[in-house]
C-alpha cells in the first residue's frame, strides 16, 4: 500500500487511497488554475486585497503549484499546501514555479503538508488563517460526517476580517454567511467558474461592498 500511495501512475495513488478511508486521490488540475489566472485579471485582481498579508492554507492542493502561485502573486504572508496523496508532486511543482519565474514572481515562505485536511484544521489555533479549496466536491471527501467536522473546524481557524474560499467545493460552512461570485475561466471563457467567498461579520464589513459590486458585474 505504502508504494503505491509513491507511485508515478495517478490510477494507483487513487486506489490505494480508496483503502484508506480519509479521501480520494482524484488528481484535478485545473481549479486552483483558474483561480490563479482569474487573479491575474483586472476583475480578478480583487483577490489580492482578500489574500494579501494573509496565512493562506489550501486544501487539497493537488500536484500543481497553483495554490503557491495565487498566494505569492497576492502578496500573502505564507502559503500551506494540504495534499495527503500527491505531496511529492505538490512540493517538486513549487519548487519548479520558483526556479522556472526567478526574479518575476514574488516569493513567499511555503510548506506542504502532507496529511488529511481534518487533520491538518484540527491542529491549527483559533482566528488565524484564510483558506482556499478548489474541486474539494463531496466525491473527493470520505463522507458527510467528516465535511462536516471540516467545514466547523473552519469555522474555528478562518482569520475574524479573512474569507474561506471555495470553488467547485462543496464545503459550505453553514455558520459562515457566502456570497457567489462568476468568472470565465481565463484560459477557456465558455467555462464559467464559480468561487463562493465565506466570512463572518468583519470579513463581511470590510470586503462586502467590494463583492457586492463584483457580483452585479456579472461573468
Ligand atoms: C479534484 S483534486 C483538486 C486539486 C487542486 N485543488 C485543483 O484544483 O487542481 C482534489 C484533491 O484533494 C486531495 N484530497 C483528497 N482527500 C483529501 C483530504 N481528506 N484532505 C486533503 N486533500 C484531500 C486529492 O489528493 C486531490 O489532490
Amino acid at each position: 500500500m505504502k508504494s503505491e500511495l509513491n507511485s508515478r501512475d495517478w490510477r494507483e495513488r487513487l486506489s490505494a487511497s480508496r483503502d484508506l478511508g480519509t479521501g480520494f486521490a482524484a488528481p484535478g488540475g485545473e481549479f486552483t488554475r483558474a483561480l490563479y489566472e482569474w487573479a491575474l485579471t483586472d476583475r480578478g485582481n480583487f483577490l489580492k486585497d482578500l489574500l494579501r498579508d494573509r496565512r493562506v492554507v489550501e486544501l487539497g492542493a493537488g500536484m500543481m503549484p497553483h495554490g503557491y502561485a495565487l498566494a505569492a502573486v497576492c502578496g500573502a504572508k505564507n502559503f500551506v499546501a494540504v495534499e495527503p496523496f500527491y505531496s511529492d508532486l505538490q512540493k517538486n511543482s513549487v519548487t519548479g514555479l520558483i526556479e522556472e519565474r526567478g526574479e518575476n514572481l514574488n516569493r513567499i515562505p511555503y510548506k506542504v503538508e502532507a496529511v488529511d485536511m481534518l487533520e491538518y484544521l484540527q491542529r491549527e489555533p483559533d482566528e488565524l488563517l484564510c483558506v482556499l479549496a478548489c474541486g474539494i466536491e463531496d466525491c473527493i471527501l470520505p463522507g458527510l460526517d467528516y465535511r462536516k467536522k471540516v467545514e466547523g473546524e473552519l469555522c474555528r481557524v478562518l482569520e475574524k476580517d479573512a474569507f474561506f474560499l471555495s470553488s467547485h467545493s462543496d464545503l459550505y460552512p453553514l455558520d459562515l454567511k457566502s456570497m457567489e461570485i462568476n468568472f470565465p475561466r481565463p484560459s477557456n471563457p465558455r467555462v464559467l467558474d464559480r468561487l463562493r467567498l465565506h466570512g463572518g461579520a468583519e470579513a463581511y464589513e470590510k470586503y462586502g461592498q467590494k463583492i457586492e459590486a463584483l457580483v452585479q458585474a456579472g461573468g
